[in-house]
């Protein structure tokens, strides 16, 4: 039925145009999987164009009303209604899920059929792009989309510096344009506990706010600003930001750490250290030994009622549990840490992790959610309904998907976002170090390493950006665009990107980028790497 949809739709766009081949061109980031342009003809939108809308999204429609309003410089949102001509959305089930139909012709004006509204919100991402890059001279074509990946994930860290819903909501406003479908929200860390959890109170009151920050890269010289930072969100903040992002169709995935990266909480509730020791809201970046006590079973108590509160604020299937990075030296101390593991017949302080783990992973698991973690949650034996997210290199997630576990790529040489983009650094202010240019990001094969077989495993892509330099939404949109293009490719183009065409295309969505008042990274552009 597809393949007649498509046929059907060729030989009309086809006739539709006489005289020679054209040099009709459209630039779309990422690039969808058919494109096929008429020779000519073109419908013509402006801001009077009507949204005809047939299956009741009107969220959808609402959306794109709303959004070019400010390119067609109007007043009030575009029109939208039941009936007439214009641009028309609706679903077929023949479409696949995610992907969409569009049809521009004379018969049809802009027609975009989606698999589901997900899908036709998809088709008017592109239709934005392709009305800044004509001006709204539409060129009669025909395109059939759908992504490769069905997990394209963008991460935020709010806990090295916290950024307020409206910039969230911004955020997320640019990961939909690029068909991201995934928000990992890292929101605990050593430096800043970020979610209001009702049983403890304290974990905002005290954890949401650090000292100062360090503004060096803690070597020689060593320099803190000597203001505080902090902040946190509400339920209702959290409630909103989840809405606003579901009707843009990403699912926002939480992260609680544990049982490192947790500073913040024990200095709220020094009782989760091993020797209730006191200690700051972290000032400095890194790793530090102030971990959770996985001996005392009153940690595990914290953690279940930390992640009830969680299940009950986010829809997500998948929740994070970090587990990166945590240093054993206050373990290997801990008389509750050796008792528990003398107990379980445990050989190491690994094994206590793995531990801790799959205790975790059962509990969300019998309030009917799936556990993902970062790669390190191989290291003391893992499950295998475990989602992995590979973050060290890819070995791990290469490991992970042999063993039959679903993964998520995100190896830093690639994926982090938070690294520089060129290799003189010059005018890129302090970062945290590392190189990663767009052409880097683009050119990368997030299969390699595995066959056919294992490939199914990788459900999925995502950039990291995490926030220790980054103070404000300018530096954090810098960082990432335009890199999220050259991911969106991967994520959603994988196999059809094409070096050949790419720059003439970023030079298209640069204006894209301009319309709607996005701030990115000029090196790209410049031909710097
Ligand atoms: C990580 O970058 N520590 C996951
Ligand atoms: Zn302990």
């Amino acid at each position: 039925m597809r393949k007649l949809i498509y046929l059907f739709a060729i030989m009309a766009t086809t006739l539709m145009g006489i005289g020679e081949a054209s040099a009709r061109k459209l630039h779309i980031v990422p690039e969808p999987a058919y494109i096929d342009m008429a020779t000519e003809g073109e419908f013509v939108v402006t801001g009077k164009t009507k949204i005809v809308v047939w299956d009741d999204m009107w969220s959808v429609a609402d959306i794109f009303a709303e959004e070019m309003m400010e390119y067609f410089n109007l007043k009030k949102p575009m029109a939208t209604g039941k009936r007439g001509t214009g641009i028309k959305i609706r679903t077929d089930r023949f479409v696949p899920e995610e992907g969409y139909e569009m049809t521009i012709s004379e018969e049809e004006g802009v027609l975009i059929i989606g698999g589901t509204e997900r899908g036709v919100f998809y088709g008017l991402q592109t239709l934005k792009q392709m009305i800044v890059e004509t001006d709204g001279h539409l060129p009669y074509c025909f395109i059939a989309d759908e992504p490769n990946f069905k997990y394209r994930g963008v991460h935020m860290d709010v806990c090295r510096h916290f950024f307020p819903v409206e910039d969230v909501k911004r955020y997320i406003d640019i990961l939909a344009a690029h068909k991201v479908n995934r928000l990992h929200w890292h929101l605990t860390d050593d430096q800043g506990w970020r979610i209001q959890i009702d049983a403890y109170p304290e974990l905002t009151e005290k954890g949401s706010m650090r000292k100062e920050t360090l503004t060096s890269h803690g070597l020689n010289p060593i320099s803190w600003d000597g203001t505080p930072h902090g902040g946190y969100y509400t339920k209702e903040d959290i409630r909103e930001v989840i809405d606003y992002a579901a009707k843009r169709y990403i699912t926002i995935i939480p992260e609680i750490e544990m049982p490192g990266h947790a500073q913040a909480a024990l200095h709220a509730l020094p009782w989760l250290g091993c020797e209730e020791q006191e200690v700051d809201v972290w000032t400095c970046w890194g790793v530090t030994p102030e971990v959770m006590c996985a001996g005392k079973e009153t940690t595990y108590t914290f953690l279940e009622n930390v992640l009830l509160e969680v299940i009950d604020l986010f829809p997500s299937e998948l929740i994070h549990i970090g587990g990166d990075e945590c240093p054993k030296d206050r373990w290997k101390e801990c008389e509750h840490c050796q008792a528990k593991m003398k107990e379980l017949g445990l050989e190491n302080e690994e094994q206590l992790q793995g531990y801790l783990v799959a205790r975790i992973e059962k509990f969300l698991n019998a309030h009917g959610r799936q556990m993902i973690g970062w790669d390190e949650i191989l290291d003391g034996g893992v499950t295998p309904t475990a989602t992995i997210m590979s973050w060290r290199g890819t070995e791990g997630g290469i490991y992970a998907a042999k063993r039959g576990n679903d993964v998520v790529m995100t190896p830093l040489k690639f994926c982090y976002f938070d690294f520089y983009q060129t290799e003189s650094r010059e005018g890129e202010g302090l970062l945290i170090g590392g190189h990663t240019p767009f052409e880097k990001v683009y050119g990368w094969n997030p299969y390699e390493g595995l066959s056919n077989d294992e490939r199914k495993h990788i459900i999925g892509v995502q950039c990291n950006l995490w926030s220790e330099y980054l103070k404000n939404m300018e530096m954090l949109e810098r960082q990432l665009l335009p890199r999220l293009a050259a991911m969106s490719e991967v994520q959603w183009a994988t196999e059809r990107r094409d070096e050949s065409t790419i720059r003439e295309k970023m030079e298209v969505l640069r204006r894209y980028y301009d319309s709607r008042g996005w701030n990115y990274a000029p090196y790209y552009f410049e031909g710097r790497k």
